[in-house]
């Protein structure tokens, strides 16, 4: 109980604790749930690149389900591929968010004065929120600001229901549960409504290509919430920010290629490549500030990996955070 405590008064430093244990994988217990956390990037590759479905679960995980109703994230074995094939690849290599994003970024900068402080993570969250509403439906969600705040409470709650007894508040009469039921079934209605028209009448937007890959509505509704929550840019933008802002030598670097690519025209898909050094700075980023900093596994039944048993019913930990800034791999 000890440990769950200081686990959740500050998961890192707890972390950075296990990262100093010798052992690849690291045994560890928050209250009555039994850990191993993986240390090295080939145990990592074994358990994420496995199709062992069962015995690997999704745990604690599948409580999402009461904000998202299934989906990709929340789906394993042969459905989870299905999803994963037929409605997200094609449509993550839809250029269209790229488009949308340069414009829409633009837009928000001009409205931003000199001098005024910005809490960038809420900001660039609300951007980028609003750049893949545009691609999903084509439509303004700064022009929807119920949505807006339907979207905030679901982000909120995802907190708590990952946590100890989340499936139960989910359900209860605080305030904090009400409004987030709310807000998902106005979010939920909206999605239908606009899923319902394009079953009638398609668009060029990103939900009418789900809608003609797949039949069941609550598939696609789920879809539509994920795309939404999965992506963490914002996170990564906010980091990479406060890093430049740090280092004045790279900033300028980093402008400096920025100028010589680019000029004065906006970026496009076609220009990454070229952008060898703002590849460098955003990987950087990435490994010293992970967005999402740990995630898991619970084994459902007899699992070995590398030789070692890990037993049934227990968790098998990934942490970026840890993995990232182990000196063994990086100097
Ligand atoms: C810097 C940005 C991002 C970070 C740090 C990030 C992080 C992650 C992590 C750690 C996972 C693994 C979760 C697990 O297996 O338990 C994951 C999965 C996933 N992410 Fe992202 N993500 C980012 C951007 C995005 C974007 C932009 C999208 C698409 C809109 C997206 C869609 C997904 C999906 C669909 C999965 C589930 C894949 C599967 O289970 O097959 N992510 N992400």
């Amino acid at each position: 109980m000890l440990a769950l405590a200081r686990f959740g008064a500050n998961p890192l430093t707890y972390l950075d604790g296990l990262r100093e244990d010798e052992r690849e994988i690291v045994p560890f217990s928050l209250g009555n749930v039994h850990c191993h956390l993986l240390k090295s990037p080939e145990h990592l590759r074994l358990v994420l690149e496995s199709e062992d479905w069962p015995p690997l679960s999704r745990g604690r995980l599948m409580a999402l389900d009461k904000w998202y109703g299934g989906g990709l994230i929340l789906t394993e074995g042969a459905e989870h591929h299905r999803q994963r094939d037929e409605l997200w690849k094609p449509v993550l290599a839809d250029p269209s968010s790229a488009a949308i994003g340069v414009a829409r970024a633009a837009r928000r900068a001009r409205s931003w004065r000199e001098g005024e402080p910005v809490e960038l993570f809420s900001e660039l969250r609300s951007l980028c929120w609003s750049i893949d509403w545009e691609a999903l439906t084509g439509e303004d969600l700064d022009e929807a600001p119920e949505l807006l705040k339907a979207q905030e409470a679901g982000t909120a709650a995802m907190q708590w229901l990952l946590g100890p007894y989340g499936t139960a508040r989910w359900g209860g009469p605080m305030p904090s549960s009400v409004r987030t039921r709310a807000a998902r079934a106005r979010l939920d209605a909206a999605i239908d409504a606009m899923t319902a028209e394009r079953r009638a009448r398609p668009r060029d937007d990103v939900l009418s290509r789900w809608v003609e890959r797949e039949d069941d509505d609550q598939v696609v509704q789920a879809t539509f919430k994920q795309w939404l929550g999965a992506g963490q840019l914002h996170a990564l933008f906010t980091w990479t920010l406060h890093l430049l802002a740090r280092d004045a030598e790279v900033e300028a670097r980093w402008h400096a290629e920025l100028d010589e690519v680019l000029g004065e025209r906006a970026a496009t898909t076609d220009d990454v490549q070229a952008l060898t050094f703002t590849r460098k700075v955003v990987k950087e980023s990435l490994r010293l500030y992970p967005p999402i900093w740990g995630f898991f596994r619970q084994v459902t039944g007899d699992y070995r990996l590398d030789g070692q048993s890990i037993p049934d019913g227990h968790v098998i930990a990934m942490s970026q955070w840890v993995t990232h800034r182990d000196p063994g791999l990086w100097a």
